[in-house]
């Protein structure tokens, strides 16, 4: 069997990669160990930034988007009881942000790649990489029904997430790592309760940090922090409801609405660059290239930036036989991943509380988040990044 490119992974990153490809005419066979259920029911991101509705919607994915997707125009801050409103639109000329589930998107790319006729394959067992420094990569796998088999490529995408095996595939020291672990995690849950306020509230408390999302005009989403290591076991629906209205309620009597958990779980938090994010003819694009912490709501917006670029780059190999946009791949996506790090380390940094931290400390975040919240210069640079930072693709 070949491909013009082996796409390993089928979260946001392969699939929407592989849609990019079909449109410009360039086969792809994608390659997923999960099953179709399991990808599709994974509860994580909410958030996508003005330039992933723009880049489904081009590609012709975005018509649920558009017709369930909830565009919100501005969040809140949340400190000392009281909610400070940020207008994202309206500092950053008209941008937004939409709330669409990440299984939404997932389900979407598969209808669509499932539309194409193109191969998609899950349940595939022993996936392993080969050659990627000649011209003709390999990938091998076993399928669902047992066979095994072997497929010759122009290009593998490793599009197979953090724990993936693409990134460790490249020669011991070639790919640098960059990282930063944080001493606390996430508690989220998925609640079947009406959003109380149409926008999200992220909250410092001095109990830690908690977040007010939604899924849906029926579901909230909620978050807050905790140990890394926490055991879900030790928090009863009762004993995670007490601590979200604890930090959550604001002064004016706002609070969450409560309604029966459907889904919890706990999430630890790291920031992980891997540079460069090729070696040969296998490239990085997306958490297997990068994590950030989820409280700037950029990991499912990273992995759509990596692949347009990547995708702009297959489509001039395949026009004009020319590399230059493939070998500037790996510098143009790392100069915004870094932005999205620095963004996603401070919003993190700015609303957790840390163990071991000072007075000194406290007073520190609370001014920051005073300023942010008051002057309109420092909203302005939260704004546009919140709603995502442009992709540059100048050429060096
Ligand atoms: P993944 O979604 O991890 O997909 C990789 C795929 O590769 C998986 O399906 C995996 O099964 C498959 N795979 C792995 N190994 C192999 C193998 N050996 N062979 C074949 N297939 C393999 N991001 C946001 O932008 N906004 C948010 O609001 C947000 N909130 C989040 C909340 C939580 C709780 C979490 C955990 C994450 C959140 N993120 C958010 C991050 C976002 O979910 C990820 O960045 C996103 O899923 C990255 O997509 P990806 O395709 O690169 O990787
Ligand atoms: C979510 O809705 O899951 C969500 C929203 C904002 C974040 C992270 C997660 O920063």
């Amino acid at each position: 069997m070949h491909t013009q490119v082996g796409i390993i992974g089928a979260g946001p990153a392969g699939l929407l990669l592989g849609h990019l490809l079909h449109l410009r005419g360039i086969d792809s066979v994608i390659i997923e160990n999960r099953s179709q259920d399991y990808v599709i029911e994974r509860v994580r991101a909410g958030v996508l930034e003005q330039g992933t509705v723009d880049l489904m919607t081009g590609m012709g994915v975005g018509e649920r988007l558009q017709r369930e997707g909830m565009r919100h125009e501005g969040l809140y801050f949340s400190f000392q009881g009281q909610r400070h409103h940020i207008p994202l639109a309206e500092l950053t000329g008209g941008k937004a942000i939409t709330v669409y589930g990440q299984n939404e998107v997932v389900k979407d790319l598969i209808d669509a790649r499932r539309a194409t006729g193109r191969p998609l394959h899950f349940e595939a067992s022993d996936v392993s990489v080969h050659d990627m420094d000649s011209a003709r990569p390999k990938i091998r796998f076993t399928q669902k029904d047992g066979s095994a088999e072997e497929l010759t490529c122009d290009f593998i995408a490793g599009c197979d997430g953090f724990h993936g095996i693409c990134r460790p595939a490249a020669p011991a020291g070639f790919v640098k790592t960059y990282e930063r672990v944080y001493p606390f995690g996430w508690l989220g849950i998925l609640a079947e309760a009406a959003p109380s306020c149409e926008e999200l509230v992220y909250t410092y408390h001095q109990r830690g940090f908690a977040l007010f999302s939604m899924r849906s005009p029926k579901i909230t989403r909620l978050y807050f922090q905790v140990p890394p290591e926490e055991d879900i076991g030790q928090w009863s629906d009762d004993r995670i409801w007490e601590e979200m209205l604890a930090r959550l309620s604001t002064s004016d009597g706002w609070k969450p609405n409560v309604g029966p958990i459907l889904q919890k779980s706990v999430t630890p938090m790291r920031s992980f660059v891997a540079e460069p994010m090729r070696y040969g003819r296998m490239f990085l694009a997306g958490d297997s290239a990068h994590i950030v912490p989820p409280t700037g709501a950029k990991g499912l917006n990273l992995a759509a930036t990596d692949v347009m670029a990547l995708a702009a780059g297959l489509t001039e190999f395949y026009a004009n036989g020319s590399e230059r946009m493939l070998d500037a791949y790996s510098g143009i996506s790392l100069r915004r991943v870094w932005k999205a790090q620095r963004f996603s380390w401070w919003m993190t940094s700015t609303l957790h509380r840390f163990p071991g931290e000072t007075e000194f400390d406290y007073r520190r975040q609370l001014a920051d988040l005073d300023y942010i919240t008051g002057s309109r210069a420092a909203m302005t640079s939260l704004a546009e990044n919140y709603v995502g930072l442009p992709l540059d693709v100048t050429l060096a």
